[in-house]
């Protein structure tokens, strides 16, 4: 029997390909974006089903939508998803790898199972305006695998507190490196962390001198695994020990630094969403955090220092105070976002 499913506007079959339920929230956050962004050229460069390019044209209105994937059995069901959707988009059964490479799209999105490592050098050579990326190998983005996280991304990942921004970072460091080989510079506009994935919207500008402006927000973390402070940095020159607690430090990255929201588009992207709670509240989220790279865990800080917790909101209220940049961050319910050395966020949770 066949296997129908709804999903946004698009009603679609999906034997004989894969399809994720649970991604729903990515697709609707992908739409809303498309929304905000106005996009005109979209490719779903690993389209399954074909769902999120056929969301995106019909619920975002892009004029030019191409579905491709490799597998023949998912070319046709997309054929016959189209149809059904009374949609004229472009489908191609091809290699995402020779397609990115013969051709160039305003926007590319690489939506692979797992690392969309093997997909980037292609997908910058071919993206023009927009390059979207879903990585669901979270375990090598956030430390879990080390050496599997190093191959694929060239950056020694760290299991840390704030390890799901590790991810989302050691993840940008590469899209950064990838497009500066080309000349080409990135802004990211919207990044998650959800379930376990990470999702980034990146803005792309063609030009040598804006490439080396963005190789700038490259760097490193220089952890203290004992106390749990990090510092920045931006050449590959750690102290090796900790300023606080004298601990043996590791060294993360090399990772982006720069920004990963764009509080201003995801307002209009948030105004685009269509009925779905759990989205609002994340983009609210990513718009609302301060652009202050990782964070500290507010449970670990009470834990080591050996107090009950006091309300998260009146720590960052008291680092705010004392002149920080500070806020909660969708990456963790329990985390302080900020620019604060953790003398003072241990001071802030002190007095909380
Ligand atoms: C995770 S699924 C895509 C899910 C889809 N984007 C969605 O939102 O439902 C990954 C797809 O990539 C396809 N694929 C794997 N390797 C590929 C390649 N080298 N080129 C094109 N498609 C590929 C698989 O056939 C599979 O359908
Ligand atoms: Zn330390």
């Amino acid at each position: 029997m066949m296997n129908l499913q709804k999903e946004g506007a698009i009603s679609f079959e999906t034997d004989g390909a894969f399809y994720n339920p649970k991604m729903l929230l990515n697709r609707d956050i992908g739409v809303a974006m498309a929304r905000a962004l106005s996009l005109t050229e979209y490719l779903d460069a690993l389209s399954a089903s074909g769902i999120r390019g056929m969301r995106m044209a019909k619920e975002a209105g892009i004029p030019a939508v191409t579905l491709n994937d490799v597998s023949p059995a998912a070319c046709e069901l997309i054929g016959r998803n189209l149809k059904r959707n009374e949609l004229s988009c472009e489908a191609v059964c091809s290699n995402a790898n020779v397609l990115l490479h013969q051709r160039h799209f305003q926007t590319v999105d690489l939506d692979p199972f797992g690392s969309p490592s093997s997909y980037l050098s292609a997908a910058s050579r071919s993206a023009l305006s927009y390059l979207f990326i879903t990585a669901t190998d979270t375990a090598p983005l956030c430390g879990a695998h080390y050496y599997s996280g190093v191959r694929k991304y060239m950056a020694r990942p760290l299991r840390t507190d704030y390890h799901r921004e590790m991810g989302a970072r050691i993840l940008l460091g590469l899209a950064a490196r990838e497009l500066a080989r080309l000349d080409k510079a990135m802004q990211p506009v919207l990044t998650h962390v959800t379930d376990h994935y990470v999702r980034t919207y990146l803005r792309l500008s063609k030009s040598a001198k804006a490439a080396d402006k963005c190789l700038e927000s490259m760097g490193y973390v220089e952890h203290c695994p004992a106390c749990g402070s990090f510092a920045l940095l931006h050449e590959p020159r750690p102290k090796g020990s900790c300023e606080y607690c004298f601990g043996k430090t590791i060294l993360a990255g090399p990772l982006w630094l720069g920004k990963i929201q764009d509080a201003e588009i995801i307002r209009r992207a948030r105004t685009e969403l269509v009925s779905s709670a759990r989205a609002g509240k994340l983009l609210q989220n990513c718009e609302c955090e301060v652009d202050a790279p990782m964070y500290y865990d507010h449970h670990s800080i009470c834990e080591r220092l050996n107090i009950t917790p006091g309300k998260i909101d009146e720590v960052i209220e008291a680092l705010t105070m004392s002149g920080y940049k500070a806020s909660r961050t969708h990456f963790c319910g329990l985390a302080i976002k900020t620019d604060a050395p953790l003398c003072s966020v241990e001071e802030a949770v002190k007095t909380a």
